[in-house]
């Protein structure tokens, strides 16, 4: 006779290669019900975007078929995001997750990286916030094509809803020729306005562009905005590179965990002889990720189509999804979730938070 306990202990050899451990002690398996010859269960994973969701359905699937008498199986994939807050702001307390998007040196694609990563996330069923924390010069409005401006209501800023995400930037406040002349202080208050005054309601992720360099803007938002960990992005160039590092020491020196280094512009498939070429030095997010001992996020490679989707508010994941370079971002949100429910794990444990060695993804 087919019972729970036989297909619990058979699940007990499925292994979450992120977390270590496995399925069952876990607590994914949920509502699991035998019916005759069927056997069927919810796999409750940490997040929708994981990576090997696909996979672990499959090897639960292939492993319960191997036990006598089962014939039918059926595995319905749901997730539920773990909450990973560094220290708790009470207006915030309904977002799990806080990603900023930074990185030492401007124009290396922040913005573009995280307009994507947000959509990602959101396509793979996360309920997912962007924040324009780019006070000087904002871009998410234009790269998603934001022509409505934010109405208030009981004192709080509703944010405007685009393509699936909830979004807010100085964009949408400021008009357009208004010189922009915020100093220091004024940036600090209206980030905290933009985390405190806006009514982001219950989200997984909130992914947020952070300006480029490591100034005042940065540290402030670091230090007060309970990040719950940073992607850096750069370039594969020298120059990038350094400033890439200095992003990261940046953040760990206020204790926020980096999620990992992505190289942007890695390099550039021809569409004439579709060889693969790399412009820059290859290999220099990956080099220095190894060098301090941070996750290697992945590389997305140069493409026209990314420009004119950020100029045309229209995203290449959103327009493109089945592109190679969309799935690169797909894979990149995979990761970035993945790295937040590994942290979350070991927060549950109390041990001290490391996230695996860089590796070529
Ligand atoms: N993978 C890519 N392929 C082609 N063009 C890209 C790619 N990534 C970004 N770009 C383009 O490079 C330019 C700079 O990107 P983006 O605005 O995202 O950089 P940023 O780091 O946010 O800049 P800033 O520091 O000014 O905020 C944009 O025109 C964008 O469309
Ligand atoms: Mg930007």
């Amino acid at each position: 006779m087919i019972t729970s306990e036989k297909i619990l202990d058979c699940l007990k050899t499925v292994n979450d290669p992120d977390l270590h451990r496995d399925i069952v002690s876990l607590g994914f398996v949920k509502n699991l019900k035998i019916d005759g010859e069927k056997v069927s269960f919810d796999l409750e994973l940490t997040t929708p975007a994981c990576p090997v969701k696909d996979l672990l359905k499959e090897e639960c699937s292939r492993k319960i078929k191997q036990i006598k008498g089962v014939k039918e199986v059926l595995v319905n994939l749901t997730a539920k995001v773990r909450p990973l807050v560094q220290t708790p702001l009470d207006t915030l307390k309904e977002i799990k997750n806080i990603i900023a998007v930074a990185s030492g040196k401007g124009g290396v694609g922040k913005s573009t990286v995280a307009v994507n990563l947000a959509l990602a996330l959101s396509k793979s069923g996360a309920k997912v916030g962007l924040m324009d924390a780019d006070i000087y010069g904002p871009s998410i409005p234009m790269m998603l094509a934001v022509q409505e401006r934010p109405v208030v209501e009981n004192q709080k800023v509703i944010p405007v809803e685009k393509m699936g995400l909830k979004i807010i930037s100085m964009g949408m406040l400021a008009t357009e020729d208004a010189p922009v002349i915020w100093r220091g202080p004024m940036v600090a208050g209206i980030l905290q306005q933009f985390l405190g005054q806006v009514e982001w309601g219950v989200l997984d992720y909130l992914v947020i562009d952070l300006p480029p360099g490591t100034g005042d803007a940065q540290l402030t938002l670091a230090q007060k905005a309970s990040i719950s960990g940073a992607v850096i992005v750069t370039t594969p160039q020298d120059v990038a590179l350094l400033d890439a590092r200095r992003g990261l020491k940046m953040f760990q020196q206020v204790n926020v965990p980096v999620l990992g280094i992505i190289e942007n512009m890695s390099y550039f498939i021809c569409d004439q002889c579709s060889k693969r070429h790399e412009i820059f030095r290859q290999g220099g997010g990956l080099r220095v990720s190894q060098e301090l001992n941070v996750p290697f996020l992945g590389e997305i490679p140069l493409d026209s189509r990314v420009a004119l989707g950020g100029d045309q508010g229209n995203p290449i994941v959103q327009a493109f999804p089945d592109s190679e370079i969309a799935k690169a971002y797909t894979n990149l949100a995979g990761r970035v979730a993945a790295n937040l429910s590994i942290l979350s794990e070991q927060q549950k444990k109390h041990s001290s938070s490391q996230l695996p060695q860089a590796q070529k993804s």
